[in-house]
């Protein structure tokens, strides 16, 4: 291989529009019409989303990010040791930022063979891919177009794997989508394989709620952009100034829950979908959740699935945790 095509990446696309639309409208007919109304949160990070994600990971109230890349940067160097990986994979890796501090200890350790990012956001991984293939010259960048319950099993196997999902983002499946996702990942891991799991750990209430309802206002455009989304993909007429964001503490699941209230009676048109809706004064849409968790609570989600944590490390201060699985 000459040294041009060594830094290139190499993309498998598993969304063709096809699937995006037929997915969007699936999930618009059933959780729209549905009481109390929701929407899947895959839809948040068009390319606008993902750019107002960035954004949160900046605000000062959105404790997570830099945490997680605390934890990351004193860890990484047992992580590579203890998961002998040469292949990382990270599921819904966005713009890889963090994934840098790992990548960086692995390369020092001459170890790392494949960096496999999957995400559903197109744009933002392509651009992601081509700055690491760059970056780590000795590495191969194969991207995975895709979603990550639906297309973790077609994720090439090969070498020794650790699959990362960093961003406490299992945070934001419902119980059972979670049950589903531990379950899928100890059919897909080897043996000598493992997943590194960030999670955001439970803590002072004011704390986590400050950071779903920032001062600056970026989580709430954040979560009304996937009004946006339909009204560009489903050809719908929203209207965005008639919705505000609601972040609630849901202590029965220590999780946050993220809503879209309706200022006032409207009438809003899905052309696409077909539909029709009637949506009252402050009525809510759920547009996602955000759980978080205890280790006991992790401990038994895991064994129910058949995986065990092998090792943890918390951030300095508590806020949150990076945890080595393996199956049991
Ligand atoms: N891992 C990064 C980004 C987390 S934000 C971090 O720790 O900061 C969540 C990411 O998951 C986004 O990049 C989004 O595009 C992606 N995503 C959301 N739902 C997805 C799905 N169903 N399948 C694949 N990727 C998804
Ligand atoms: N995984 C992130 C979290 O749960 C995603 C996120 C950050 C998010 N801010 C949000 C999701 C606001 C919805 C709304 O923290």
């Amino acid at each position: 291989m000459s040294p041009d095509t060594m830094t290139e990446a190499t993309f498998d696309r598993h969304l063709s529009d096809d699937w995006r639309e037929q997915a969007l409208l699936a999930d618009v007919t059933a959780g729209l019409a549905a009481a109390p109304r929701r929407l899947t949160p895959r839809w948040l990070y068009d390319d606008r989303g993902s750019e107002l994600y960035s954004e949160i990971t900046r605000l000062p109230e959105y404790y997570l990010t830099e945490a997680e890349r605390g934890v990351l940067h004193r860890a990484a160097g047992e992580i590579v040791e203890l998961s002998g990986a040469d292949t990382l994979i990270e599921l819904g890796s966005g713009t890889s930022d963090k994934t840098t501090t790992l990548l960086d200890a692995f390369a020092a350790a001459g170890r790392l063979e494949r960096f496999v990012p999957l995400d559903v956001s197109e744009q933002t991984l392509r651009d992601a891919a081509a700055v690491l293939a760059e970056r780590y010259p000795g590495m191969h960048v194969h991207g995975v177009i895709g979603d990550f319950v639906e297309h973790l099993s077609v994720v090439p196997h090969e070498g020794v794997p650790l699959l990362a999902f960093l961003g406490s983002t299992i945070g934001n499946f419902y119980p059972d989508e979670r049950a589903a996702f531990f379950r899928a990942v100890a059919d897909w891991l080897p043996g000598d394989g493992h997943l590194l799991l960030g999670v955001d750990l439970v803590k002072p209430i004011d704390r986590i709620m400050a950071a779903y309802n920032d001062a600056a206002g970026v989580t709430a455009e954040f979560t009304l952009n996937v009004l946006a989304v339909l009204n560009r993909e489903l050809d719908a007429d929203f209207d965005l100034a008639g919705f505000e964001h609601v972040g609630m503490w849901d202590p029965n699941h220590t999780r946050v829950d993220l809503r879209l209230r309706s200022l006032g009676d409207q009438h809003v048109t899905i052309a696409r979908a077909g539909m029709e809706l009637d949506i009252a004064a402050d009525e809510e849409i759920r547009a996602e959740i955000s759980s978080k968790f205890t280790f006991e609570q992790l401990d038994g989600e895991f064994a129910a699935a058949g995986l065990e944590a092998a090792r943890s490390w918390t951030s300095d201060g508590g806020d949150v945790a990076l945890v080595m699985v393996r199956r049991a």
